[in-house]
């Protein structure tokens, strides 16, 4: 094919001119783009950082340093409740936001979808990845049943079973010189929970007193996922974004992987005869047809998902509600009193019984608010509608503020100290009047909407019964030089990373 250059043109031009040409276009490649995006972008008149409006570096290196939420609530601090933190990506503070962006729904089809955020290839997405809301739709309908309260009342004998090894354990191993570090303990106790309650899967991790390939697995590819996340908004990194993942996890994934295709097959194996009720009696009931391949892809990811979603948030609760309780030693005085005065024998210890404890639940909540699971931002794509007053256009991304949201002094009162008092009724004995005007109202833990969470009542049962009986079992004690503060020692990536946390467990005795 003849060339449209005159013979020799290249052979004119030196390396330098070369270079120079390049350069040049690439600048004027960037000027433009900068142009756009700082004056023409339908999010450019919002305010934020420079660097967050003409680049997704700003995203990127927050994500990193695992200290994002805190960078979006320095933020909302300098310029005020709506704040572009990307250059397609707004965030709100207001709780009016909240409900505009989670809230909006038609017929349980939400107006606002999820992004392609967590989404982690192109298998199918379960429950929590879906972005087509009809999709999503019929899976949440599909596994609704799984979270009535009768289906939780007939799930307790599985939390008590657990919690009442950890207990029995605890006695054994708990009191011990050297202590024992929480962190681990309460994530094998919650995710052997999780996993016999979503499909009857035994993990013995609490038991054996080792993490399992799932539990090394998801905490081994915690960065990587941020990564990947990241690589979505720069896509030339793809290809090197394996190099994140390190080779330990690797080996865990793959074990996992294949540990969790065999344990969804000797689930389908006992359908209509598990010895108790789980969330997949709703997915693979009796006398359904066995799942075809193409099911069985689907019912793989819907098992790691309410397998990892019932675990983690619950691991969490256990851990801080416990740390967070012992390093403000008067709240953990008035939590241990109100479960002990309650029960006088720990086989009344039920669900339903610790209802009325009103310590516990602010306890509870208080933790809740602390370790905000929303920290990611949740975002959602706009459909073109309101948010608090602001239009926004088709196509660009939302988020809320939720942990700026709870560390607010507009919202609450001593919004960075646990204070679990703020969730308590005007007439109990430790009201205070300091937290009488905090947003108790306005704070979503278990999120809104069609996609808020459909485990938040099984969550309740679980978290108060695991405080209850431990409490009531043990004095714990935090071992001394652990000051541990939230924004200093928690990292966000895919999951909160938590610090480890040592204490012993020394068990009350009692008058029989
Ligand atoms: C303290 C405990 C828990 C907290 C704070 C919590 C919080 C949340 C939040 C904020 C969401 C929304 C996430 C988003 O929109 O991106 C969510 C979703 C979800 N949660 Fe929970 N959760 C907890 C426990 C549980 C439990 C025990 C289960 C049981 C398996 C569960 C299952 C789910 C599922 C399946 C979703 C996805 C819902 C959907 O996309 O429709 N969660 N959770």
């Amino acid at each position: 094919m003849a060339s449209i250059l005159p013979s020799g043109f290249f052979s004119h031009l030196t390396t330098g001119s070369l270079l120079t040409t390049a350069f040049g276009a690439v600048s004027c490649y960037a000027s433009i783009r900068c142009f756009y995006h700082l004056y023409l972008h339908p999010a450019s008149k919002f305010p934020g950082p420079r660097l967050a409006a003409i680049s997704n570096v700003w995203y990127a290196y927050h994500w990193i340093t695992g200290k994002y939420a805190m960078a979006v609530e320095k933020a909302f601090e300098e310029y005020g409740d709506v704040v572009r933190v990307a250059p397609n990506e707004v965030a709100f503070l207001t709780p009016q936001a909240a409900s505009d962006i989670y809230g909006a729904h038609t017929k349980h089809l939400e107006h606002f979808t999820k992004t392609d955020f967590v989404e982690m290839g192109k298998d199918d997405q379960g429950i929590a990845w879906e972005r087509d809301p009809v999709k999503h739709r019929n899976t949440s309908k599909r596994l609704s049943p799984a979270f009535s309260m009768k289906s939780i009342k007939a799930k307790e004998p599985t939390m008590h079973k657990y919690i009442d090894l950890f207990v029995k354990m605890m006695k054994k191993d708990g009191g011990g010189e050297a202590g024992v570090e929480l962190r681990i303990w309460t994530d094998w106790v919650a995710m052997d929970i999780s996993a016999e309650l979503a499909y009857s899967r035994e993990m013995h991790q609490l038991d054996e007193m080792k993490s399992g390939p799932f539990l090394k697995a998801i905490w081994g590819v915690n960065f990587f996922v941020t990564i990947h996340q990241i690589c979505k908004k720069f896509p030339l990194f793809t290809p090197i974004q394996f190099l994140f993942v390190p080779p330990s996890a690797v080996i865990s994934e793959f074990q996992a992987r294949k540990l969790a295709t065999k344990e969804l097959e000797t689930r389908i194996e006992r359908q209509g005869k598990t010895e108790h009720l789980d969330h997949f009696e709703t997915l693979v009931p009796a006398g359904a047809p066995k799942p075809t391949k193409e099911e069985k892809k689907e019912l793989e990811v819907l098992a790691a998902q309410l397998l990892i979603a019932g675990y983690e948030p619950i691991s969490s609760q256990f851990l801080c509600t416990i740390m967070f309780s012992l390093q403000e030693p008067e709240t953990y005085k008035r939590l241990v009193n109100e479960i002990r005065e309650t029960f006088t024998r720990y086989e009344d210890i039920t669900p339903e019984a610790l209802t009325p404890l009103r310590y516990l639940h602010a306890s509870l909540m208080e933790a809740l608010r602390l370790t905000v699971i929303g920290g990611t931002g949740m975002p959602r794509v706009s459909p073109g509608a309101t948010v608090d007053g602001n239009y926004i256009s088709k196509g660009v991304y939302v988020q809320y503020g939720h942990f700026a949201f709870t560390r607010s002094t507009q919202y609450f009162h001593e919004p960075r100290s646990y204070r679990p008092e703020r969730w308590l009724p005007e007439d109990h004995l430790y009201w205070k009047s300091a937290f009488k005007s905090d947003a108790r109202e306005s704070f979503f833990p278990f999120s809104q909407g069609p996609r808020g969470c459909p485990g938040m009542a099984l969550a309740w049962h679980e978290t108060r019964l695991f405080i209850a009986k431990v409490l009531w079992s043990f004095d714990v004690e935090m071992l001394p030089d652990q000051n541990i503060v939230f924004e200093r020692d928690f990292n966000i990536h895919a999951m909160w990373e938590k610090p480890k946390f040592w204490v012993r467990f020394h068990p009350v005795v009692r008058d029989e």
